[in-house]
């Protein structure tokens, strides 16, 4: 077996102790050179590790980075980001996810980047996407269920995402029906799923997620959307290592997905997203492209659309994908 840094990476990581050079060297069947030469190259990218004669190695500290080698090492799932394609720049890794799909990708394939050119939102908006402080990333999936049950993945990588955050940050998070996660009412995530038809099925499905994670201040956001952004770090105070938030965020949706799958609703989260969405017993507004209309927010349903009752009591259902929903008094 030859020498993988990302297998060295996680030995020392969950070990969270000494590891001797010739454990290192017996395991991966190389020499103390081969070892020293990975570990040195582990320490330029940043990574404190203690070397002490007699003892090995320990790892201090991971850097802040996003990388092919620290993202696989943090990944512990057994399907989503098992496949994983990593970019320091690209256009869009919604675009990357498709394309690959094209070419053949499994389901679960993940594509990451520091920075994108392309970045795509909602409604044809452009996704600033500027390297350093945010987590972007695109899961695929393959589902063999019907078309009209994709809108729900998109709820259901929101209620991943929220729980992963509070995980790593703890702090609580909340969710904008149907998928943008919120901290304290300002966004810090937004999520853009894509399917592609064939015929009258599902070829794939594409579930883009965009967080702002370490960013210090509003400037670091377009100022068409200062006003309602904000990132994990800014209202929880924690600094987060992104590789490390992606990997429990595929953790949890690998979870989540496998729920999913069983009942083809929602109601294995059903609870946990209630419980996180913000605009519970709030007045919104629904821009029904077939005519607005406000009301009161009361939940969803298993199929994960809106409840809102109007002023006459009827409650309606808003199916997610087709139109927005905005506070009345301001964004949440
Ligand atoms: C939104 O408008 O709220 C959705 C934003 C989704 C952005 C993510 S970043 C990773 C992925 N690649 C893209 O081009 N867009 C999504």
């Amino acid at each position: 077996m030859g020498l993988n840094r990302t297998e060295i990476l996680r030995l020392l990581r969950e070990t969270g102790k000494f590891v001797s050079g010739q454990e290192l060297c017996d395991r991966y069947q190389v020499s103390r050179q081969a070892v020293w030469k990975a570990i040195n190259q582990l320490k330029e990218e940043g990574y404190q590790v203690e070397s002490v004669p007699n003892k090995g190695y320990r790892l201090l500290e991971s850097p802040d980075v996003l990388s092919q080698v620290e993202l696989e090492s943090r990944i512990r799932t057994q399907v989503m980001g098992k496949s994983l394609h990593y970019f320091d720049v690209t256009g869009s890794t919604n675009a990357d996810a498709k394309r690959l799909a094209d070419e053949g990708a499994a389901e679960g394939t993940l594509v990451v980047a520091d920075r994108q050119t392309q970045g795509r939102g909602r409604r044809g908006r452009r996704w600033e996407s500027p390297s350093g402080h945010s987590c972007y990333f695109t899961l695929l999936l393959r589902p063999s269920f019907p078309p009209e049950k994709a809108s729900m993945l998109t709820l259901l990588m929101a209620h991943s995402v929220a729980l992963a955050i509070e995980k790593i940050a703890g702090y609580e998070t909340g969710i904008k029906w149907p998928n943008d996660i919120v901290m304290d009412g300002k966004k810090v995530c937004g999520i853009l799923t894509e399917m592609t038809m064939e015929a009258e099925y599902m070829s794939h499905v594409v579930i883009g997620v965009g967080i702002n994670v370490n960013q210090s201040s509003t400037e670091a956001f377009p100022e068409e959307v200062r006003e309602h952004a904000a990132s994990v770090f800014m209202i929880s105070g924690q600094k987060v290592q992104r590789a490390q938030l992606v990997g429990m965020i595929m953790e949890q949706f690998e979870e989540d997905y496998k729920a999913f799958c069983d009942c083809l609703d929602l109601t294995c989260i059903f609870d946990s997203y209630e419980a996180h969405l913000i605009n519970l017993g709030k007045q919104v507004r629904v821009l029904d492209p077939k005519g607005e209309y406000s009301g009161t927010a009361k939940g969803i349903n298993e199929q994960g659309e809106l409840l809102v009752q109007t002023e006459d009591g009827t409650v309606r259902t808003v199916y997610a994908g087709e139109v927005s929903v905005r506070g009345l008094y301001g964004y949440v």
